[in-house]
């Protein structure tokens, strides 16, 4: 239920901040906020402040930020609106009561939870009753241990057509309400109403509030379907529904993960396995509504597939669908299990190394489309190349937000200029080597020691002297880079300022050699500059030497420009989720802006010069 903002706005206003925290930390005041010991991380001096009269607190330690809300539901481990709930009982507050409408269709709901939720537990029984032992040996069959029959509330439907109906209107049930909650089914021609499911192992479904709302049901033999499902109804819309929600939601805040499989069984082996925050569509492919849901777990979930053609097809099917969604940050990572398996067979075949290793190889999803559009374009002619560049630029044309499609159109850009840049240049790549690469690049400092983990700026600062170092070191290289140079943000000026004139003299002169490059940065007091970015003398990593593989060079210069080229994305996007935080917290907000730092300190920690691919 959405709370109406005035409403959360009072409950702040209402509530003292550090009343709530000095609950579980003790706090001492320091000017005008507290200070105290952080609980989301193990620290020995205070970095946990807490500004009462913004309302929010922050830990410099470890970027723990929220309000008071956000505190409780953290601590106490509650879903927002409990934890709304929690502080307005406390602060004697009442909660806001919905609109009429709002109200009507609450308790319409609530008619049909209370007979679905004596079904499950019916269904629970009827499975250990005496009539239920090929149910039984199924189940044991496909090897699920007793305490996840208990926690997944597996049950058996037993082959009568009237044994849950009767259980069910002893119970004191409206028949009506069992016919809408889909447990009864009402024939047409107005004959007695019969159970919906018979013969079948039953899975509840439930909400993100784990409230069982529907069911799965499998046959044991051939009976087709093979999973009948509840019919649609006011409580069970299948299309936003995910199974296992409730837990996995749990699971995926400690996870820091959430992944998407296609079946139940699938999601309970994985539980089995200890993977806890998995999900599964009921039977159809992955609805908008569906990928929305798994976003507000988080910014990436993987999305996991049958290794068999119809998974192939499901994968493609969901990139093109999640193509007009995307947001700044907000994306799917996907999972293609080996030929023949899904995830239940994979774990209980090989265990969860086997699935951590496919999950390990998840792809981007413009990787995906980039492979899937290179597979359907055999590339031996001048004409099918040309087909597939069309192809592929067509991509970008799908994704509604604009600087996703931007940085879509780019990468794209840059993966084609890549392939013909390689084709191009065979003969460096023939040349003899002069020497053998490092299998981590490094530009100013020898790897191994000394590596801290930097701050952002740090990084950037040293990628950003590294790109202009490389054009220095090789001006041949501005032939093939001249571009993406130009659109660098670079964040300090006298970097710029070279830029522009290397760009300049590389326009001026062909064939521009260092010689002439020089004088021409002399001309305009720029030569110190440029000194001051090459290496020193006593180390002098191989790409900056004049006898280095120009691939070899540009390579480096294409991963660390777009290594700056992500930064800049996340910096400017976390700029703007700070903004929108200060404009108004709440749980969508501070979330984002959380979801963004943490891409900002990944983009901070990750290796200070990137690796080579390959
Ligand atoms: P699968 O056919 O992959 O089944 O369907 P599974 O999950 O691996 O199940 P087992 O291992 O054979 O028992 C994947 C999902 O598609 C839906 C179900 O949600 C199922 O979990 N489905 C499948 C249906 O709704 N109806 C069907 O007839 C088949
Ligand atoms: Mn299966």
């Amino acid at each position: 239920m959405a709370f109406p903002p005035r409403f959360l706005e009072e409950l702040r206003d209402r509530v003292s901040l550090a009343g709530v925290i000095g609950r579980r930390v003790k706090l001492q005041r320091r000017g005008r906020s507290h200070v105290g010991l952080c609980p989301f991380h193990n620290e020995k001096t205070p970095s946990f402040n807490v500004i009462d009269e913004k309302g929010f607190y922050h830990c410099f330690g470890c970027g723990a930020h929220g309000d008071a809300i956000e505190f409780v539901r953290r601590t106490e481990g509650l879903s927002f609106v409990e934890a709304v709930e929690r502080l307005a009982g406390e602060a004697g507050l009442p909660v806001p009561q919905a609109d009429p409408a709002e109200r009507e269709r609450f308790e319409r709901e609530a008619k049909l939870r209370d007979p679905l939720e004596s079904a499950a537990r019916w269904f629970e029984q009827q499975l250990r009753a005496p009539g239920a032992a090929t149910a039984r040996r199924y189940i044991e069959g496909r090897g699920l241990r007793g305490e996840t029959i208990a926690r997944f509330r597996l049950g058996y439907a037993p082959a009568s057509r009237t044994a849950l109906k009767e259980a069910l209107l002893k119970e004191g049930h409206a028949e009506a309400a069992l016919v809408e909650a889909g447990l009864l089914r009402q024939p047409d021609d107005g004959g007695a109403t019969y159970d919906y499911f018979r013969d079948r192992i039953m899975f509840p479904i439930a909400d993100a509030r784990g409230r069982v709302i529907g069911f799965g049901a499998r046959a044991m033999g051939d009976a087709q379907p093979k999973y009948l499902n509840s019919p649609e109804t006011p409580l069970f819309r299948k299309g936003r529904t995910l199974y296992n929600l409730a837990i996995a939601r749990e699971a995926s805040r400690g996870a820091g993960a959430v992944i998407a499989v296609e079946g139940y069984m699938d999601v309970i082996a994985l539980a089995e396995a200890g993977i806890e925050h998995a999900v599964a569509p009921l039977g159809t492919a992955l609805t908008e509504e569906q990928m929305q849901v798994l976003w507000r777990l988080v910014p990436e979930p993987h999305l996991c597939f049958d290794g068999d053609n119809a998974g192939v097809r499901a994968a493609l099917r969901a990139a093109e669908r999640a193509l007009p969604l995307l947001k700044p940050g907000h994306s799917f990572r996907f999972v293609m299990l080996p030929e023949g398996e899904d995830p239940d067979s994979l774990v209980r075949k090989s265990g969860r190394p086997a699935f951590d290793a496919a999950l390990g190889q998840a792809l981007p999803l413009a990787e995906l489309l980039w492979r899937a559009t290179r597979a359907a374009h055999p590339a031996d002619t001048p004409e099918r190349q040309a087909a597939f560049e069309a192809a592929v630029k067509a991509i970008p044309a799908r994704i509604e937000d604009p600087t996703v499609r931007d940085y879509y159109e780019r990468w794209i850009y840059e993966k084609l200029r890549e392939g013909k840049f390689q084709a191009r240049q065979r003969p460096w790549s023939a040349k003899p080597r002069q020497w053998q690469a490092p299998s981590r690049g490094h530009a100013f400092t020898p790897t191994g020691p000394l590596r801290k983990l930097p701050s952002l700026a740090d990084t950037r600062s040293r990628r950003e002297r590294s790109v202009m170092a490389l054009v220095l070191a090789h001006p041949a290289l501005l032939a093939h880079v001249d571009e993406t140079l130009g659109d660098i943000e670079f964040s300090r000026p006298e970097l710029d300022r070279l830029r522009h004139a290397v760009l300049e003299a590389a326009a001026r002169f062909p064939a521009l050699d260092s010689e002439t490059l020089r004088r021409h940065l002399s001309d305009n007091n720029l030569a110190g500059i440029a000194d001051g970015l090459l290496p020193a003398a006593t180390f002098r990593p191989q790409v900056f030497r004049p006898d280095a593989e120009l691939d070899e060079v540009w390579r480096q210069f294409a991963e660390t420009a777009s290594m700056l080229r992500q930064e800049t994305l996340v910096t400017v996007e976390l700029r703007q989720e700070e903004t929108a935080l200060a404009e108004a917290m709440n749980e969508q907000t501070l979330r984002r802006f959380l979801a963004v730092k943490r891409q900002a300190s990944e983009a901070a920690g990750t290796t200070l010069e990137p690796g080579r691919k390959d």
